[in-house]
């Protein structure tokens, strides 16, 4: 009862498939005075039993070893869900398919016990003494509670395996996802080819600059690329007009962190993402719009982002004027240290621009 509540407690403790099956193993080898055992593990794509975990062998010969299905013990253990035991190794001799794996082992007895989970087989137990078995009661029971434990253990383990990989593939899908959205606000915005891909990759380096922990990068990468998301509700008109906004036009313009903010609220996947799309425009003294914040009111991410959000701006045409040249850009953004930017923020950016 001891062993199986410890065993219990590592199985339920980790994900580690070995940790489990070799907690397992030095109990076996403990309180049923076993000489040596090992796990084999099921692999269904080529139908073979794989060594994965074991104790008590001389040479290491045995973690060699597979096993094919179809194969001798095999046919009682996988197919037919039932114990292989063998009283006398020397009788079966070279028909015996371990035998390669054990020759200087002295082993005389042996059990192969199926690791069934749900009706299927999923691993295989192997048991191997020295000297003959004393045949006690219970301890073939104890034996197959034993196996019982690490079907759980490798059913549990593939489990996990498979949620990690599904998990895996939905982040990935998302983030293809939010690149395609991006390149589709650039073609609207009539924006110039790459500016999303161009800002973001800029607001990644300025980021890490500013040490801006690593984690966090991923939420940034994902603002900048969706930031001007909120201008899918301007309309035409508006967004892409040749000159001048009037006053009205204007307050929709200013609306865009606004829709922004209420599109991407609902996905709590791009909740993290926020900052960058809804807080873009406001600027250091106060005067940005929508919220009107200040300093350092203004999450560091978006302080940083609206300065290369600025920079590639002007250095692009747009439907209401030709690009800046580089020196015009320049001094332009200088001149809004402290009043549209973070001086601090500026100054790495500045540094940035330098080295390139
Ligand atoms: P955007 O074109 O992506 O510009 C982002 C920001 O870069 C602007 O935010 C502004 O801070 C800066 N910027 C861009 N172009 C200029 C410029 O010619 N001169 C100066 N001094 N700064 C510039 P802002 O001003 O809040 O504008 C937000 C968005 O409103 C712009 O995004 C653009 O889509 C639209 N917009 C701004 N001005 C006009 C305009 O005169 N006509 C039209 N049709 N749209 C405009
Ligand atoms: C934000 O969380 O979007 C801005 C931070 C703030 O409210 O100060
Ligand atoms: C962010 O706005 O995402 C970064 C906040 C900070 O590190 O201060
Ligand atoms: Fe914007
Ligand atoms: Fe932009």
């Amino acid at each position: 009862m001891r062993a199986l509540r410890e065993i219990d407690l590592v199985i339920r403790g980790t994900t580690d498939i070995y940790l489990s099956l070799k907690t397992i193993i030095d109990f076996t080898l403990s309180e049923l005075q076993i000489d040596a055992a090992d796990f084999l593990l099921l692999e269904p794509h080529t139908n073979t039993l794989k060594y994965i975990a074991g104790h008590g062998f001389h040479s290491t010969n045995i973690e060699r070893s597979t096993l094919k299905i179809g194969e001798d013990i095999t046919r009682h253990t996988v197919l037919q869900q039932d114990v292989h035991h063998i009283r006398d190794l020397a009788k079966v001799g070279d028909t015996f398919s371990r035998a390669p794996f054990i020759k200087d082992e002295s082993f005389v007895e042996y059990y192969a016990i199926p690791l069934i989970i749900k009706g299927n087989v999923n691993g295989l137990f192997e048991v191997f003494q020295r000297k003959p078995l004393k045949f006690e009661s219970g301890w073939l029971d104890f034996l197959h509670i034993l196996a019982n434990q690490a079907a759980i253990a490798i059913d549990n383990y593939h489990l996990f395996k498979n949620l990690n990989q599904l998990n895996h593939e939905l982040l990935q899908a998302y983030d293809t996802t939010i690149e395609g959205w991006s390149k589709a606000l650039d073609m609207r915005d009539k924006e110039t080819e790459g500016h999303s891909r161009r800002v973001t990759n800029m607001t990644l380096e300025l980021a890490r600059l500013a040490g801006i922990n690593e984690e966090k990068m991923g939420h940034i990468k994902r603002g900048a690329l969706l930031h001007d998301i909120g201008k899918m509700g301007i309309p035409d008109q508006i967004l892409l007009k040749p000159g001048n906004l009037t006053e009205e036009e204007w307050v929709i313009m200013r609306k865009h962190p606004v829709f922004a903010f209420q599109l991407l609220s609902p996905i709590e996947y791009l909740n993290p993402a926020m900052d960058i799309p809804y807080c873009h425009h406001e600027k250091w003294d106060g005067s940005g719009y929508p919220r009107g914040l200040k300093g350092e009111e203004i999450p560091l991410s978006a302080r940083l982002f609206a300065i290369v959000d600025v920079w590639d701006a002007l250095s692009s045409d747009r439907p209401y004027r030709d690009r800046w040249s580089k020196k015009k850009v320049i001094e332009h953004i200088k001149s809004l240290s402290g009043t549209h930017f973070d001086p601090i923020a500026l100054k790495l950016f500045l540094n940035l621009i330098d080295k390139q």
